[in-house]
């Protein structure tokens, strides 16, 4: 069984690095003589600079793409267009049995609309399938909303992911409730992210910062939406320092609108920085402040109070059970967001199943579905695959 593997963003790289482990894992367990899965990763190139695609490869122990396709950046039609014309020969040569694609960028939707009509069409895999905005103004909700109409197969990190597949007309036969791969790569690497030495390069200490991300359009295109949040910070600006690794686009923006100066006054404006780091910052952060979907998954799996400047989620679990709350984009609702989150005391639980096994999970199902009958070992090999990926 071949499969192809696709990344291009960010926010791909730590969903896709514990499936290909959990690949690896499986294939040591069935032996030399078996017939295993055969990966085969294909880099987009929608995220091509060292900050925001190779420093992740390392730290994620990631293989280099066997194929990278470099399309860059763009406006959205330009970029999926570009990816696709890119991605479609390389399906057409590897003929893969199964196209797996993760998330809700630009590279999932090409990336899934060329499998679809594809001569020798594979099965389409969507990983982190159902969440929903319902905001169809995001250009990641089309992603999603289109991408889960051509899968196969419906991999889910949480519940109301579940409900929304039904109610769109998904048949339940495709939907997998598996957790989270994204939070299996922050299990696996939290003590790894201890020894950062972020925290002393900044001279910052423990529960002692804020750590803030934004790069939704919506929130950093236009001067008065951005003006809104930096006053959102304010108070918290003057209480502890605010760390923010900008994001380029957000850099780029915050450049052209002339907010330079204002940004500077109240925020510590760093470059984007590797996942360890990362992961370290926000662990230790007293208080987290992001457009980011992801970043509202990580905080409630680390227990660290987020507020989420937007005024839906796709995520409502970071809500329910989580450590995350909507402070919207307006500067009242955002200090005030920031002010509860200050004063929360107790720690939520952990979603069901973001227990760093969503990747074995997946793999299991993978090879039940799709490899021959009598290669596959009988029963729920979910442990022995998560501990062969180790
Ligand atoms: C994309 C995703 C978004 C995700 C985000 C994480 C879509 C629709 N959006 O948004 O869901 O949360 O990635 O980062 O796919 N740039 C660089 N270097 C890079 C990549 C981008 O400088 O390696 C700059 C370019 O100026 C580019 C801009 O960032 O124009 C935006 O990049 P793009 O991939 O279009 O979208 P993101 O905003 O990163």
């Amino acid at each position: 069984m071949k499969i192809l593997v696709v990344v291009g963003a960010r926010p791909n790289f730590m969903k896709a690095a514990p499936i290909l482990k959990a690949i690896a894992g499986f294939n040591g367990m069935l032996g030399e003589w078996a017939e295993g899965i055969q990966p085969v990763l294909v880099h987009t190139g929608q995220h091509y600079d060292t900050r925001m695609s190779d420093a992740f490869f390392a730290d994620l122990e990631m293989p280099q793409p066997d194929v990278f396709l470099g399309a860059g950046s763009g406006s959205h039609a330009q970029q999926t267009a570009e990816i696709m014309k890119r991605f479609e020969p390389v399906l057409l040569q590897e003929k893969p049995d199964v196209l797996l694609i993760v998330g809700d960028v630009n590279s999932t939707l090409a990336c899934a609309l060329v499998a679809s009509k594809a001569p020798s069409r594979p099965a389409i895999v969507h990983v982190e399938a159902g969440l929903r905005s319902f905001d169809r103004g995001m250009p990641e909700e089309i992603n999603r909303i289109l991408t889960d109409q051509l899968s196969d197969l419906l991999f889910v990190t949480e519940e109301s992911g579940v409900r929304n597949l039904r109610a769109e007309g998904v048949p339940e036969h495709k939907i997998h409730l598996v957790g989270n791969t994204m939070i299996d790569s922050l299990r696996e690497y939290e003590s790894c992210a201890d020894r950062s030495a972020v925290l002393q390069r900044l001279e910052i200490s423990r529960r002692s910062y804020a750590l803030l991300t934004l790069h939704r359009p919506a929130n950093v295109d236009e001067h008065d939406a951005l003006v809104e949040i930096l006053e959102g910070l304010s108070d918290l600006s003057t209480a502890m320092p605010v760390i923010f690794p900008a994001h380029p686009r957000t850099q780029a923006k915050i450049r052209e609108l002339g907010l330079g100066a204002d940004c500077d006054r109240c925020l510590r404006m760093l470059e984007p920085l590797g996942y360890l780091d990362f992961l370290c910052l926000m662990k230790n952060a007293r208080i987290v402040v992001t457009d980011s979907g992801g970043i509202q998954e990580e905080t409630t799996a680390l227990g660290i109070p987020c507020v989420t400047a937007r005024d839906n989620t796709e995520r409502p679990v970071t809500i329910d059970a989580g450590t995350n709350v909507l402070g919207g984009t307006r500067r009242e609702s955002i200090a005030r967001a920031i002010r509860m989150q200050l004063a929360f005391k107790g720690k939520r639980s952990v979603p069901e199943l973001w227990d760093g096994r969503a990747a074995a999970r997946i793999v299991g199902i993978l090879a039940d579905r799709f490899l021959r009958p009598g290669a596959v070992p009988t029963g729920d090999a979910t442990g022995q695959i998560a501990e062969n990926a180790r």
